[in-house]
């Protein structure tokens, strides 16, 4: 499996000949706007799956885009699914604890405290069911989005039912948990891995990731704090 970072909590997950993206919000990413890959060319990506943790635009951004110029389907609670389908995407709906085997692997909805709405064209949030995070098992490994977030206890269940080999963790502060609750997350999902994200892109979630690294290490996890448009190789399980 291999996981490229491109900001926020956008990562595409690469297995076997599969490219899933989680969250994407690539053209109004601000971590993107200095970096050669902007402006992004959506068309050239490989995308066979979108997946969506919840309704927020900085999560959304490109679903709609990606999903219909890719012929992909949105994977996500129902409500969402359901939102963008009405808009001419693929979709596929699902909802807290369930899970389906698509052909890339197994997702699964778990739950995260957080709230799910997009903005109407009046401007007044629209609400779009549950927020959730997502583990994706897969034949190269497991992974775990935790999606925006509070902490909360049943990161342990998650840890212990579905063992993920890396844990992508929001560090940000602010709209999820900040460093000293994600480590605390990191604890109890017992993931050997983990990538930090949703922090640095705008001023209210800045964090020192060079921190929240060493106390990650501290704790005998690796953190993997990628910059964007860098990719972590998960290594082989013994
Ligand atoms: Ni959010
Ligand atoms: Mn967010």
């Amino acid at each position: 499996m291999e996981i490229r970072y491109y900001g926020h909590a956008t990562c595409e997950v690469m297995t076997g000949d599969h490219h899933i993206w989680i969250d994407p919000f690539l053209s109004d990413n601000p971590l993107l706007q200095d970096q050669s890959l902007q402006p992004f060319d959506l068309d050239a990506l490989k995308v066979d799956a979108v997946i969506l943790t919840h309704a927020h635009s900085d999560h959304t951004g490109d679903a709609l885009t990606l999903a219909r110029t890719h012929d992909a389907p949105i994977i996500a609670t129902f409500e969402l699914a359901q939102y963008f389908a009405q808009q001419g995407a693929k979709a596929h709906p699902m909802n807290l604890g369930g899970s389906y085997v698509f052909p890339f692997g197994k997702v699964r909805l778990v739950p995260a405290f957080h709230s799910s709405s997009l903005a109407s064209q009046h401007g007044d949030p629209v609400y779009l069911g549950m927020p959730a995070g997502v583990v994706l098992t897969t034949e190269t490994g497991t992974l775990y989005h935790a999606g925006d977030t509070a902490l909360f206890t049943d990161m342990k269940l998650i840890g212990e039912l579905y063992q993920p080999d890396v844990a992508l963790l929001p560090i940000g502060d602010n709209f999820t948990m900040g460093p000293e609750e994600a480590l605390i997350a990191a604890t109890w999902v017992q993931a050997p891995y983990v990538i930090p994200i949703h922090y640095n892109t705008f001023p209210v979630i800045k964090q020192d990731v060079t921190l929240f690294t060493e106390q990650l290490k501290e704790q005998g996890i690796t953190g993997v704090p990628l910059k964007v448009g860098e990719s972590f190789h998960l290594p082989v399980r013994a």
